[in-house]
């Protein structure tokens, strides 16, 4: 129970990633404020954490659109007359993949859905939720990126304008690491580099043969989150980009960086 009294705010929780920190946090006795766009979504996802017996009493799931600043800085205003309760960490995980061939075949419209998406819903959770945590000892805030902003093809698989998203998040990340290296928040980015499936795909993977059980390059949303928490923990961990290419790597980061 290694955050006992502790709430976690996680954004994007109904996704492959924020739904593996969303369980980890909550097995560690954190209060965890869970947003999403959707009811059903956020219903579906407590069912699936108490199939797999994960405590959901300190769930606190919110419908919120994290692309949209008025609807988020409700939510801050909700900590602030103390309806919610105050803040020790933040995830910041949202957005999907987007597969286009060539960027001149991008239209206006679909590269604001992919920004608006992508960035937008970072800028804003940054903006309203840091203040909460810049001056109080023991913070934590996790902005996770993707490794499509590296390199221009995944496999044989464009990263393009998935690829420009996060190289923008790369920017807000060198920023907010920047100018909150004196705060007592610890900002740090977690650069993911391989896949993370809920568990029914991951499954269906290993059963179609698509990935073997013993991938370095593949595992499901249960097993990936405990690496929030040895960030969320250490405090050694402080203004660092952490690049997790396999899960090898993951599990060598959490050897260093024991959360308990
Ligand atoms: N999963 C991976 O294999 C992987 C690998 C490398 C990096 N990453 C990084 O991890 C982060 C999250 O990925 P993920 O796999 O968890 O994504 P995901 O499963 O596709 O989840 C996306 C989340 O983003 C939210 N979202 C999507 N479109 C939105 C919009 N227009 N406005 C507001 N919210 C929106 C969704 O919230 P709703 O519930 O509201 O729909 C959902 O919770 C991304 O930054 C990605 O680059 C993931």
């Amino acid at each position: 129970m290694a955050f006992l009294g502790k709430t976690v705010l996680i954004t994007g929780a109904t996704g492959n990633v924020g739904s593996s920190a969303v369980k980890e946090f909550l097995e560690q006795g954190a209060n965890v404020i869970a947003t999403s766009r959707s009811k059903s979504s956020l219903e579906k996802l407590t069912s699936k954490l108490q199939e797999i017996s994960v405590p959901t009493e300190k769930l606190i799931p919110i419908v919120v659109d994290i692309s949209n600043d008025q609807e988020l800085s409700k939510i801050a205003d909700q900590i602030r007359d103390k309806t919610l309760p105050e803040i020790d960490h933040v995830i910041s995980s949202s957005g999907p993949w987007w597969k286009y061939d060539h960027l001149y075949d991008v239209t206006f419209e679909q590269w604001n859905e992919v920004m608006s998406a992508n960035v937008n819903p970072h800028f804003i959770t940054y903006r309203n939720f840091i203040p909460f945590l810049l001056n109080k000892p023991g913070s934590s805030y996790t902005l996770v990126t993707g490794a499509s902003g590296l390199v221009d093809v995944i496999g044989n698989i464009p990263s393009g304008i998935t690829g420009i998203s996060q190289c923008v998040l790369f920017g807000i990340s060198r920023v907010a690491r920047f100018e909150t290296k004196d705060n007592a928040v610890r900002f740090n980015e977690l650069l993911i580099g391989f896949r993370i499936e809920d568990d029914a795909t991951y499954k269906k993977y290993i059963s179609e043969g698509k990935f073997s059980e013993s991938s370095d390059i593949v595992t499901t949303s249960w097993k990936f989150g405990s690496i929030f928490l040895s960030i969320a923990k250490d405090n050694n961990v402080k203004g660092e980009v952490i690049k997790i290419m396999s899960t090898t790597e993951k599990d060598d980061f959490e050897k260093v960086h024991k959360f308990k």
